[in-house]
């Protein structure tokens, strides 16, 4: 089938169906402002060496900040940050941060946003086209989970909801 004959609502419709994690992509600009966007795209890539991915749109003018920083951490939500989530997916949302308890990383600096269940900060290593995306590939520099003690849940987007997750018995 010729990919023009698919319809960009089903297209949307359809990949919604697939459940994914929900992130806050961070990183300083040059002039310490720390900025992020929502991604659920994100995916492990490769053990050796370390290596994470996700897609920003090509338009994305966030991503072109990132692109900038050369690094970036990715801040994977808890269940009880549906409001981040949102927050980071605007783009009318002037000051994001605001509110928003943060620290840099030891490494690239980058925000690590207080709450998240874990977080991987990356440098740039690859960014391959993907039509109106780009595969960004980062080379993995540190990363930590929270305690597991604290039976921290995950956000997870399914269907254009938020929700959380729940184990089978
Ligand atoms: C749950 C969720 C997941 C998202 N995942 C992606 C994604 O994987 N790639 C992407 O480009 N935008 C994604 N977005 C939209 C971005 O957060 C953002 O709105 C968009 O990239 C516009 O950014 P800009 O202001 O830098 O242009 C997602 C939004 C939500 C709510």
């Amino acid at each position: 089938m010729a990919p023009d004959s698919i319809d960009p609502l089903h297209y949307r419709r359809v990949l919604g169906y697939f459940p994914t994690g929900v992130t806050v992509i961070t990183a300083c600009t040059a002039d310490r402002e720390p900025i992020g966007f929502t991604i659920g795209s994100f995916a492990s890539v490769s053990l050796d060496p370390p290596l994470v991915g996700f897609l920003p749109m090509v338009t994305s003018d966030r991503w072109a900040a990132i692109r900038d920083a050369g690094t970036f951490c990715v801040n994977v939500l808890a269940a009880d940050q549906g409001d981040l989530c949102w927050r980071f997916a605007k783009t009318d949302v002037v000051a994001p941060f605001e509110g928003v308890n943060w620290r840099q990383s030891a490494v690239t600096g980058s925000p690590i946003i207080a709450g998240s269940i874990a977080w991987i900060d990356c440098s740039i290593d690859t960014v391959v086209a993907a039509g109106d995306h780009d595969f960004v590939i980062g080379r993995v520099l540190q990363l930590e989970h929270a305690p597991p003690e604290q039976t921290p849940n995950a956000l997870l987007f399914f269907r254009g909801q938020l929700g959380r997750f729940t184990g089978h018995d």
